[in-house]
């Protein structure tokens, strides 16, 4: 039994009001509310525990190095990854993919190999691969969406080939909401070549437990603040076998072995990528997060965000005019729409002033929504703190703010 409001009690933020409405936060796809753990956790290390990483003799560095290490051991536990080292701290899901991109350019992408994302791709899942494409003359391939909001998977047999050296894909768009079916994706494409496999878990490490090794990725990528913890933190999951075929992404501190006037060697993996001081603080942060959301468990999340997204899609479906673009039978608790007749920034800054929080605009997907042809859409996505009444106010709101702009 998941207790919805014994949950919501656990998230300060949501205790207060806006424009003297209580908030009704459905923009967790964008970056998800903090429960007090975490933000507790955040202000104890920096009142207690509070010294640089890897580098001081005194307690209280060695006490923040072990709670940093610990999130390290905690998180290779959360994805499943087979080697400690293979998780790696990034400041977010976008550097962790300008990482892989960017350190596989030297030893890894030849001039005329080909890398393939998909049409519902992240911003940050399609700019550092054009960006390395141009570099090094590589060709970026698109696997289409379908009318549903699907991958086009038919089309993949015809798309990869020997040239294809990369296929990087989203596991959740943020946009659809559709689950891809990437373990079936990644059997397929390994069965008969010899390419790598990234996967972009920005939004579906909130909503599913995640095993890499049963994946069989070789990268995994998500965000912290997504997953209930704080910003400025991210995670690359990076397979062992790639550490020596991929050069440091930056250069600084904590990265290297030995330096010297006109050379330097580096330190082995996950530190040979971690240049500089990182953020100590966020990463504990992250650690809470991980162990709230293991409290609360993926089958109870799981059924809670299934219930939401079945009454969401029922109440918006009834509003005139409303499209939900993204129909997938596997889809996770997000919901984007337009609503004819209506621009969705109007939609937005009304349901805004009846307490409601949604997000609108291209969502960071410029070619999905070219795709689906559409400028603009309005997008609700469900946390562990939203209940059924969310939804309805979302409906109140939205009825509202049509009635005003008629
Ligand atoms: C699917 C997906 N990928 C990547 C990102 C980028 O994440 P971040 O801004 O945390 O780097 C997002 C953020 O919305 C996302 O939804």
């Amino acid at each position: 039994m998941f207790e919805v409001e014994k949950v919501k009690k656990d998230f300060p933020f949501l205790q207060q009001k806006i424009h003297g409405k209580p908030v009704v936060f459905l923009d967790s796809g964008a970056s998800a509310q903090k429960p007090a753990c975490v933000i507790n956790a955040i202000a104890d290390s920096y009142t207690n525990n509070y010294a640089n990483v890897h580098r001081g003799v005194y307690t209280l560095s060695d006490q923040a190095t072990e709670k940093y290490e610990a999130t390290r051991k905690k998180v290779q536990a959360f994805i499943h990854a087979e080697h400690l080292e293979e998780v790696i701290f990034t400041k977010g899901t976008t550097e962790a993919i300008n990482l892989v991109a960017f350190s596989l350019l030297e030893n890894y992408f030849n001039e005329g190999d080909e890398i393939i994302i998909t049409e519902m791709e992240h911003h940050a899942n399609i700019v550092p691969w054009q960006l390395i494409a141009k570099q090094k003359k590589l060709t970026l391939k698109y696997i289409p969406v379908t009318d549903d909001g699907d991958l086009d998977l038919e089309k993949l047999s015809k798309l990869v080939s020997d040239r294809t050296k990369m296929l990087a894909l989203t596991h959740c768009s943020n946009v659809l909401g559709t689950i891809n079916p990437v373990k079936e994706i990644i059997d397929q494409v390994k069965a008969k070549y010899n390419l790598a496999v990234l996967i972009d878990g920005a939004q579906s490490v909130v909503h599913q437990r995640i095993d890499v090794a049963a994946l069989n990725c070789d990268f995994y990528v998500f965000s912290s603040h997504k997953l209930y913890g704080p910003t400025g933190v991210g995670v690359l999951y990076a397979k062992k076998k790639w550490h020596d075929v991929m050069t440091p992404y930056q250069g600084g501190g904590d990265m290297i072995k030995e330096v010297s006037m006109h050379e330097a060697t580096f330190a082995d993996a996950p530190y040979k990528f971690e240049a500089g001081t990182p953020d100590i603080v966020g990463v504990i942060g992250l650690s809470k997060a991980i162990e709230y959301i293991e409290k609360l468990g993926f089958a109870s999340i799981q059924s809670h965000e299934k219930v939401l997204l079945d009454y969401a899609t029922q109440r918006l479906s009834q509003i005139k005019g409303l499209r939900i673009i993204g129909q997938s039978e596997s889809k996770a608790a997000i919901i984007t729409f337009i609503i004819e007749g209506f621009h969705a920034n109007d939609l937005g800054m009304l349901l805004d002033l009846s307490g409601v929080c949604v997000r609108t605009g291209h969502h960071c997907a410029q070619p999905l929504l070219k795709r689906f042809n559409v400028p603009s859409t309005v997008r609700a996505s469900f946390g562990v703190y939203n209940t059924l009444e969310d939804i309805d106010l979302l409906v109140k709101g939205l009825e509202k703010a049509m009635k005003m702009l008629s």
